[in-house]
């Protein structure tokens, strides 16, 4: 996966900083969106942002067994 890739251009945030919300304790994407700012303007990129919220939940759960 490309972390330097921007997944919400409204906030100009990356797959990188999504992940960091997720270990450093965002457990929700309505956590990550407070956090990052990310899909809070136009919404274009929710999907792909609950999707990477998704996966990198599910890879800190694997982390952390
Ligand atoms: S692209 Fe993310 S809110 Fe617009």
């Amino acid at each position: 996966m490309n972390l330097d890739k921007v997944v919400c251009n409204c906030m100009n945030v990356t797959s990188g900083q999504i992940k960091e919300a997720v270990e450093n304790g965002a457990d929700t994407l309505e956590e990550v969106q407070q956090i990052t700012g990310a899909s809070t303007v136009c919404g274009a990129c929710l999907g792909d942002v609950e999707r990477l919220v998704n996966f990198f939940l599910a890879q800190r759960g694997k982390e952390s067994q």
